[in-house]
This record gives C-alpha cells, structure tokens and sequence, in this order.
C-alpha cells in the first residue's frame, strides 16, 4: 500500500482480529464477512481479518474476506514465524490488495518472561520475519509487541532494522494501555528523529484502553506524525478494548483545525456499524458512548433544549446525520412493500444484497403481522439478526412456557426443536422461572451442556407491542457464546437467542444431535422423546 499524503491518516480496523479475540466477542465466518463489508462500505483503508495461525476458522475467515471484499487492504497477523507467516500468506492469497501484519514484543518484561530472548535476539527474529514476508507482500507491517514499555534507544534499534528489512508500516503498539498522550507523542517523535528511513515508512498507532486514553493516546500520535490507527468498532477488544474508530475517526474530523488531517471514511456508517456489531456479538452500547451512545445527542436539561433551539451549535458540536443517526417518525406497517422497506434500510445508512432484502423482507412481514408500527430500531434489530445463516442445524418448532408465583409451584417450559436430518426432538424441564426451565429443554434437547453466564432484555421500540431483545451468554466447552434474539414476546426471544448460540456450536463442533437423531440410530434404540416430522 503506497504511503498517504502528509494530510491523511489511515484507519486500519481491526475488529475481526484484535476485537474478536475478547471473550464474548467471537464471531462466525459469515458474521466476519458482513462486519467486513460494512467496513468496506465506510471507507476503512485496512481491515485486519484475524490471525491466520490461531486456527482454522481464523484462517477460512480471512479468506473469505479477501475474496469477497473489494476496496480496502486486508490483511492477517502473523508472529514471526515460518509457519504463521506462511499460514497468513495463504489466507491473503485471494485478496487483491494485501498486507502481511508480524510482530514480536520488544519489552524487557516480554523478552525475558514471555520470550526468553536476548534484545539482540528479538532484533534477529524481527528482520527475518519481516524478511520473509516481504517475500509473499509487498505490504509488511511490523509491530513491536508492549512497544511504550520497551527501552526507547532498544525500541530505535528494532524499527532501524524492520525498516531496513523491507517493513512499510512501523507500529507502536501501547499493548497494555499504560502509556499518557505526552509519552506518546515524545515515542513518536523520537523514532521521527532517530529512526533512518522512518520517512519512507508508515508510522502506526495501536493503542488499548485500559486506562480510558486510548483515543486520547491515539490522537497524540497523529499529532506528533503517525498517519495510521488502529482501532475497532465500538472499541471492542483485549480487557478494557482498543482505541474506539467512531471516536478517534469524529475527533480527527471534528477537531480537523486542530490535527489537520483526515481520513477516508464516510462518518454517516459509523452509527449502522455500531448497532450491526452490537446485534452481532450481543452486547449493548452503553447509552453515554460517545458518537454512537443513545444519548450521545440528546438534550435533556431544560437549559440546553432552550439553546439548541436558539441555535443548535450552542450544544452541539457535530450533527446526529453526520454519523448516521436519522430520527424518524415515519414507520412502516404491514401494508409497507419491499420498496419501502429497502428506502427505509438505505436511510437507516445499511447496505443489504438483493438476496438480504428478500429475507429481510419476509422477516418484516411476520415482524408487521404481529406489530401494528414497525420503526427504525424494529427495522435495525431485523438486520442484525442471523440473516445469511441458512446452515441452521437445529429450528424451534414450539414452546411452551409456564411461570409461577405462591407456595408449590414451579415454572416449567417444553419444547420441540427440529435438527438437520428433519426429526423433531421434544423435550420439557422446570427451573427458577420460565427462561431458566426453558434453556434447560432447548439444551437437554440438543444434547448441549452450557453455563449461563448474563442475560439481559429489553425493549427495541415503543408502544405495548414493542419488540423485547434478549441477549444472553454461555459458556459451553469452555468458550463463551453470545446469541440474540428479538420478538414481541420476550421467552421468545430468549429461545431465539439461545437457539443462535446453539446452531453456532452445532456448526462449529458438527452435528451436535443426540445419537436417537442421528440418520444412523436404529428404529429400535430411537428415543421416545423423538418423532419423525415428516
Ligand atoms: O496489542 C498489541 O500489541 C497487538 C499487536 C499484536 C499489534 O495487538
Ligand atoms: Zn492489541
């Protein structure tokens, strides 16, 4: 990738990498694929796909997305090693444009406890891997692991050297989310001075937030010269996450008087982008986020409404359009046709195939069969929803759920889930209350052993017909799950969510079934609780 110009600085996103790594924020291939195109869609210049050596999904995901996103450079983190580094060239090979991504941690902490190599070592692996991958991209990135720890004379030494081996793009990772925006700024100005060559090359900025200056860290190191950060949407990430992109792309564009720079992306995707990876991996964005926060650009205070309307730069430093938020009152029924509905989807700042549209569709119809209004955030809970998963190995038939209050009684759900081979299972249990009961005969029918972990509902839209989101998290083989569901009665939306994490686990780890449905069980050992469905 050639280097910008002095005036622009590149968004490398790194969601479906460093984001997807946190707990709870795992994603599936087709998941990947779409956060990918919404973040081609908003102008990201990089998109960091994953790790190509983590594992085997790690690796399909990463060639998926190289084949099938078009405009910006992908890219696939790589140790330095042979084998990682082969592993992320395979991964890139259907990309038009690429980046091999290595790093090694330069700290003293990291060198001795992690590593258990000498500086000169760590300098040695560092140019051979960058070495190497020069020889499958032209494209390198080289990261120097726990950099705001390291040595600065140690850290001139490392990026002297992956310069000299052929890096393009030099970051300086705050890895633990120690480091202040001054010390930030005078690391990179340093390397600015010392390092020969640095000219040439990209300097980057990969900053966590573990003391809440992400952002403000990532912004200094634009102001002292970096021209690339690296960040995710919603900041999502290792512990506290990384550097937030709606906050530092807003900032750069806010406060453009004062950085002087500018960035690609088109501002109007980042709300769209928020609540479809929010939907995704089941989390809420807190309603004070900045930029994409519910409240982000509400008003409440008498003081303020009367300013803003006086005039609305007396509160309000960027407009609610800018980031894609669009107020409406207009809301679809269903009498509303496809027309209106994919208007309405275009509006919202979403981007969906013909293909998407039409299950979208069918999903709005039942949603307007059941709901007299449909509104935007109904619409946005639709398009976050598992559209595209056609691989669905298990389907909710019925469930029945009972709650209860006063001595003796207990609450109590069953179910019927059909799995691939089309038999339907049946299964009942009780619990605490109608969720827990329910959970437990959805897992006992699937044969799943889970833990839940957090559940949290609430409500999408206004009106008594509101549409209730439920998301829940499970921990099964040791792995947390995230699921979501969304439907107007909220044990619904529950098993919706539940049966996500289900079907997800199912794909991941094969047919899941229990042996009595299994094509191959015999008549005679079938479990009663299994019936054909015809
Ligand atoms: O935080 C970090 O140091 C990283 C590097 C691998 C870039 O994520
Ligand atoms: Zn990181």
């Amino acid at each position: 990738m050639s280097a910008p110009g002095q005036d622009r600085v590149l968004i490398f996103d790194t969601t479906l990498r460093d984001g997807e790594q946190s707990p709870g924020c795992s994603m599936t291939v087709a998941q990947k694929l779409r956060v990918a195109r919404t973040l081609a869609e908003m102008g990201v210049d990089i998109i960091e796909a994953g790790f190509a050596a983590a594992s085997p999904r790690d690796l399909e995901a990463i060639e998926e997305v190289a084949r099938a996103v078009e405009g910006p450079t992908i890219c696939s983190l790589a140790r330095c090693h042979e084998a990682d580094i082969a592993q992320a060239a395979r991964a890139l090979a259907p990309a038009r444009k690429k980046r091999l991504h290595v790093f090694i941690a330069t700290s003293p902490i990291h060198r001795e406890h992690k590593l258990g190599l000498s500086p000169d070592q760590v300098v040695e692996r560092a140019v051979a891997g960058v070495r190497l991958a020069r020889e499958f991209c032209r494209d390198v990135e080289f990261s120097a692991e726990d950099a705001m720890r390291t040595e600065p004379a140690f850290l001139v030494d490392v990026i002297s050297a992956v310069i000299e081996a052929g890096a393009t793009t030099v970051n300086i990772p705050d890895t633990v989310g120690y480091t202040t925006p001054a010390e930030m700024a005078a690391r990179v100005a340093l390397l600015r001075s010392r390092v020969p060559g640095i000219d040439q090359v990209v300097i980057s900025a990969h900053c966590h937030d573990d003391l809440g200056m992400a952002v403000a860290n990532s912004l200094a190191a634009v102001h002292a010269g970096a021209r690339q950060v690296e960040c995710t949407i919603n900041g999502i990430g290792e512990r506290a996450g990384n550097c937030a992109l709606e906050e530092v792309v807003m900032a750069l564009k806010t406060r453009a008087d004062h950085f002087g720079v500018e960035t690609a992306i088109d501002t109007r995707g980042l709300y769209p982008a928020s609540r479809q990876l929010a939907a995704i991996i089941g989390s809420f964005v807190p309603a004070n986020k900045a930029i994409v926060g519910d409240n982000a650009f509400a008003h409440e205070a008498g003081i303020h409404q009367h300013g803003m309307l006086a005039n609305r730069e007396t509160y309000e430093i960027m407009r609610p359009e800018e980031v894609g938020i669009h107020r409406s009152t207009l809301v679809l029924g269903k009498h509303s046709g496809r027309h209106a509905l994919a208007e309405r989807v275009g509006q919202l700042g979403f981007t969906v195939t013909d293909v998407e549209l039409e299950q979208l569709f069918v999903r709005f119809k039942h949603l307007a069969d059941r709901k007299r209004q449909v509104f935007d955030a109904d619409i946005e809970a639709l398009l976050a929803g598992e559209a595209g998963e056609t691989d669905m190995p298990w389907r909710l038939q019925s469930l029945h759920t009972t709650s209860s209050l006063g001595e003796g009684q207990i609450p109590s759900a069953a179910v019927a889930l059909m799995g691939a081979d089309g038999r339907s299972v049946r299964e009942a249990a009780t619990g605490d209350g109608p969720v827990d009961a329910l959970l437990k005969a959805m897992a006992r029918a699937t044969a799943i052993d889970f833990e839940l972990v957090s559940m949290r509902v609430r409500s999408v839209s206004e009106g008594e017909d509101a549409q209730g989101e439920a998301e829940l998290t499970a921990r099964i083989d040791g792995v947390l799950q995230a699921g979501r569901g969304v439907d107007t009665d909220i044990v619904a939306a529950c098993a919706q969510a539940f049966l996500e994490i289900i079907n997800r686990v199912s794909r991941q780890q094969g047919s899941r079934a229990p042996a009595w449905v299994q094509p191959a069980a015999t008549p005679g050992h079938a479990s009663p609780r299994a019936s054909a469905s015809g």
